[in-house]
């Protein structure tokens, strides 16, 4: 199925809700996601839903959802303006993170919404969807600023708003963060090159699966 062929947003959803082969959607009680195109081009990408987004099917409207409404306040947008989704479509059981072959299982679906979308930004929030587009990026030292990456999209780094839950002094790094968001979409600060895998001594075989997992 090619990008192209879905009419929307809601049809790309419905069709990869039924083609996936995430396990999770056996514990899970539906897949969430967000159906409209962004009319600020900015994508937000969390890491998988929680109990209350598994309920109503919407990402982030628990605790989280509820803190990062208030980081989007903080620069003049609503939720209605921006597109919030996650690597994984499913609630894993407990809230654990999610597995590797989960992340996997859901990539397609992802990388689909993506090209729909053609975002001008994507922000990951936190280290499960940094490590997809910046696969030796750490969160703790890449957040708050913009890089490179090969689609073209630039993407800005940026803390999970959960942290800031058990964490409150990140709260002012997110106020901070989403400052310097601001200042990036308006053209004030400039895009790093991503961080190479080479520095870091990847083997040949890490390097493939890195590419292939981060490919759009
Ligand atoms: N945390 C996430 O990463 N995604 C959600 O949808 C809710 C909480």
């Amino acid at each position: 199925m090619k990008v192209k062929e879905f009419k929307s947003l809601s049809d790309l959803h419905q069709y990869y809700a039924i083609n996936n082969t995430c396990k999770l959607k056996k514990s899970a009680t539906q897949p969430v996601y967000e159906k409209f195109v962004p009319s600020s081009g900015i994508v937000f990408i969390g890491e998988a839903p929680g109990a209350n987004e598994d309920k109503t099917g919407i990402p982030f409207v628990g605790k989280a959802g509820k803190l990062l409404d208030q980081l989007l306040k903080s620069i003049s947008l609503s939720r209605d303006e921006v597109y919030v989704t996650n690597v994984v479509k499913y609630r894993p059981p407990q809230n654990r993170d999610p597995l590797p072959k989960e992340k996997d299982a859901c990539r397609v679906w992802l990388n689909a919404e993506l090209l729909l979308i053609n975002p001008k930004v994507i922000v990951p929030l936190g280290k499960h969807a940094l490590e997809r587009f910046i696969p030796d990026g750490r969160i703790s030292a890449s957040h708050g600023r913009a890089f490179e990456h090969k689609s073209g999209i630039p993407i800005f780094a940026m803390y999970h708003p959960a942290v800031a839950l058990y964490n409150p002094d990140l709260k002012d790094t997110l106020l901070e963060d989403f400052k310097r968001l601001k200042m990036f979409l308006d053209g004030e600060i400039e895009i790093q090159e991503t961080p190479t895998l080479e520095r870091k001594g990847f083997s040949k075989e890490k390097k493939e699966a890195i590419a292939d997992i981060t490919s759009l």
